[in-house]
């Protein structure tokens, strides 16, 4: 109980400040806007906590479907809409969104695409009765819980899908 309400968002709210920071940084050296998917402002279990402790901030785009008036209210499963991104234009941040996925194979390729490999992720909460529980109570659309991912390390990346056993595994 303690691991899926405290211990794995605050884990999260610290990795996510930090792969921001490091985000904010690459974009900075290699000249590619910030794309931030997730609003920093919202979407969090506990509303308030993310108005008054943001664990990140907007990119020079940030992208979320119920996000405030400075996001671009996209839909990640419309692959269409991913079309208004250049190719390797971007770092791409990703914070608790990828969860929201049809299909997470066909988002992953668009974000290789306009990120050129450079993403950064948080990753999702992995408490034990949060991804067995507690998820639904969240978001009914919410379908997995991701791995955090590091572009500058990682090849692979990984998750779960919510409510059933297994994981799975795709290169980016
Ligand atoms: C966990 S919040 C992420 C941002 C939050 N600040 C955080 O890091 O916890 C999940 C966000 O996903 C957004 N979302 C849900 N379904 C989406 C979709 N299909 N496309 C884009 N954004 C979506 C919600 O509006 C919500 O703000």
């Amino acid at each position: 109980m303690i691991r899926s309400i405290l211990i794995s968002p605050i884990g999260r709210y610290l990795r996510t400040r930090r792969l921001f920071r490091a985000a904010k940084e690459m974009s900075r050296t290699k000249s590619k806007r910030l794309m931030v998917i997730g609003d920093p402002c919202s979407g969090n279990y506990f509303q308030f906590m993310s108005s008054m402790f943001p664990n990140c901030e907007h990119g020079d785009v940030t992208v979320d479907l119920y996000g405030c008036d400075s996001c671009n209210r996209m839909d990640i499963n419309d692959m269409s809409a991913w079309d208004d991104y250049e190719d390797d234009g971007f770092v791409v941040m990703e914070t608790g969104v990828l969860g929201f996925s049809k299909d997470v194979e066909a988002v992953l390729r668009q974000i290789k695409r306009i990120s050129g490999g450079d993403f950064l992720s948080a990753g999702g909460n992995r408490g034990f009765l949060w991804v067995k529980y507690l998820y639904k109570t969240y978001s009914k659309d919410l379908i997995h819980s991701m791995d955090p991912f590091d572009s500058r390390k990682d090849e692979y990346f990984s998750g779960i899908k919510l409510g059933q056993k297994g994981s799975f595994r795709l290169k980016f």
